[in-house]
């Protein structure tokens, strides 16, 4: 096994789900800050503004803003070369459209990122990790609106000027294509702040705002490099490979095109142009989208340096149109929704993440009906690295699920000692078989956080407990699970020991 000598052992979490503090400091409200608490299976509500008597669980999460010196405590005891977070740009622009940044804002980041660098852990930093301020949503429509390429660019730069000489590795937007599945609201508000009338063509909306987005980061790759040449800044990919059900021809086709739909975004951030099976997407759709020449120069000059990826499973298609109808097992990988699938198997093969994918029943699933599949993550780094040959870094991986805490205080968490260890085995089989370049391992919510999906605490990612319910009750203290004693061993041997 040959990782890096210098290989980037970490945890990830993102400030909305960490931090709480949501109006404190000078910051404003963020599109996380507008969203109720869910349940398994139960969407978040969406609400206008903040409403008196709603539970908003990102507006405390687990008060990192209070408890950050403790907490970073905790990651040096835990061995941590890096801690992934993101800069929430509500609290450097608290509206986002200021022209002035929030200077208690950004002294609370140089005050974690110096507790962090002095114990020896490396910040890597997501500039955009479903955070955008609310502000944006209501005034400009979020990213539909090409003004806001202008607003996160400048938000960007002020903070990579700050922070050049303490931050070296950065990501622009968080799972940037989570939003391919527009026939639901919460990508497309978490990742772009969009919210979709009647008359809008939501999939026209959303390629055109992952237009502007992917012109940001061009353009933010670039003025990075001006400002510290040094600087290491990547794209941030959902990767849930998605295979073929059967050795059908056409289910072969139907996971090439799904896959097209969800990782067309990397090929523009590695590559700096579209590639041509979505212009010819575009112009069969007759989509009208604002796509400049300036655009195209921009993302040319602005190509990513690494491709950080998430990875939590797997997905799985078939075309059912060429398929034996009925003797298949038709639910849906994570959703349960009707099946809708007689579309494919017509040439163009089109693709709704919502109601296409069909459980893998070679694989077991999460509670939340999240498919485990380590052989997807060795075969994710291998085809990234084969498309692209670019570093690689994976910046969340993680198992879901409830924790008891014994009568003594302790947890023990075999189940997700055991889903990492696998993954973490076949992430070592990737760099000694496949041969890829992988720069780091982060899991993710290693210290519990609030639910991204279902706003929930007791969906648990981590080593580090945090005693706060789903109804935010809970004293906010802090204790180890078995896991943390456990990755502490994998960092020191430096993936060695198992
Ligand atoms: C990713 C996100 O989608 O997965 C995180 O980048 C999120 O923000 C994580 O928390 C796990 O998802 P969930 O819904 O279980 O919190």
């Amino acid at each position: 096994m040959t990782l890096r000598k210098d290989f980037l052992w970490g945890g990830a979490v993102a400030a909305h789900q960490l931090e709480g503090g949501w109006n404190k400091g000078g910051k404003g409200p963020s599109v996380a800050d507008v969203m109720t608490a869910g349940a398994n299976g139960v969407e978040r509500k969406i609400t206008d503004g903040v409403i008196p008597g709603e539970n908003y669980p990102n507006h405390e999460a687990i008060d990192f803003y209070g408890h950050y010196k403790e907490d970073v405590a905790l990651f040096t005891e835990l061995g941590l070369k890096c801690f992934r977070t993101s800069i929430a740009w509500t609290r450097i622009f608290p509206n986002g459209d200021e022209t002035e940044p929030n200077e208690e804002g950004l002294q609370f980041y140089d005050d974690l990122f110096d507790e962090c660098l002095k114990n020896g852990i490396e910040p890597v930093i997501t500039l955009s990790h479903f955070e955008l301020p609310y502000h944006l949503v209501t005034e400009y429509g979020g990213f539909r609106n090409r003004k806001l390429i202008d607003f996160f660019v400048r938000f960007a730069e002020v903070v990579m000027t700050r922070y050049k000489d303490k931050v070296k590795y950065w990501m622009t937007f968080n799972e940037i294509n989570n939003q391919a599945n527009f026939n639901r609201d919460f990508a497309p508000f978490t990742n772009s702040g969009l919210k979709f009338t009647a008359e809008d063509n939501r999939e026209e909306v959303m390629y055109q705002a992952a237009h502007y987005e992917l012109v940001a980061s061009a353009k933010v790759v670039e003025i990075g490099h001006k400002i510290n040449p040094d600087f290491q800044i990547g794209c941030m990919i959902a990767m849930c490979p998605i295979y073929p059900a059967t050795m059908n021809p056409n289910d072969m086709m139907a996971a090439t095109v799904a896959m097209r739909r969800r990782y067309w975004f990397a090929d523009v951030h590695v590559r700096g142009h579209y590639p041509a099976y979505l212009k010819s997407y575009f112009a069969r759709k007759d989509f009208k989208l604002d796509i400049t020449a300036e655009d195209e120069a921009a993302l040319a000059k602005g190509c990513v340096d690494y491709i950080g990826f998430s990875y939590y499973m797997s997905f799985a298609i078939q075309d059912q149109a060429t398929n034996d109808r009925g003797a298949k097992d038709k639910s849906h990988a994570s959703s349960g929704n009707a099946d809708t699938r007689e579309h494919l198997g017509a040439p163009e093969f089109d693709y709704n993440e919502d109601t296409d994918l069909i459980k893998n029943n070679f694989v077991e699933a999460s509670e939340w009906g999240w498919q485990i599949d380590p052989m997807g993550l060795r075969w994710a780094l291998s085809w990234f690295y084969e498309r692209y040959e670019k570093p690689l870094f994976i910046v969340e991986n993680g198992f879901g699920a409830v924790d008891e805490v014994e009568a003594d205080g302790s947890i023990h968490d075999p189940y997700r000692i055991d889903y990492l260890k696998a993954h973490i085995k076949a992430m070592e089989d990737a760099v000694t078989y496949e041969g890829v370049d992988l720069m780091g391992y982060t899991p993710w919510g290693f210290i519990d956080l609030v639910s991204a999906g279902t706003g929930e605490m007791k969906k648990r990612y981590g080593m580090i407990y945090v005693d706060k319910d789903n109804e935010g009750n809970g004293t906010l203290a802090r204790s180890k699970k078995d896991s943390f004693n456990w990755y502490q061993k994998v960092i020191a041997t430096n993936g060695e020991e198992l």
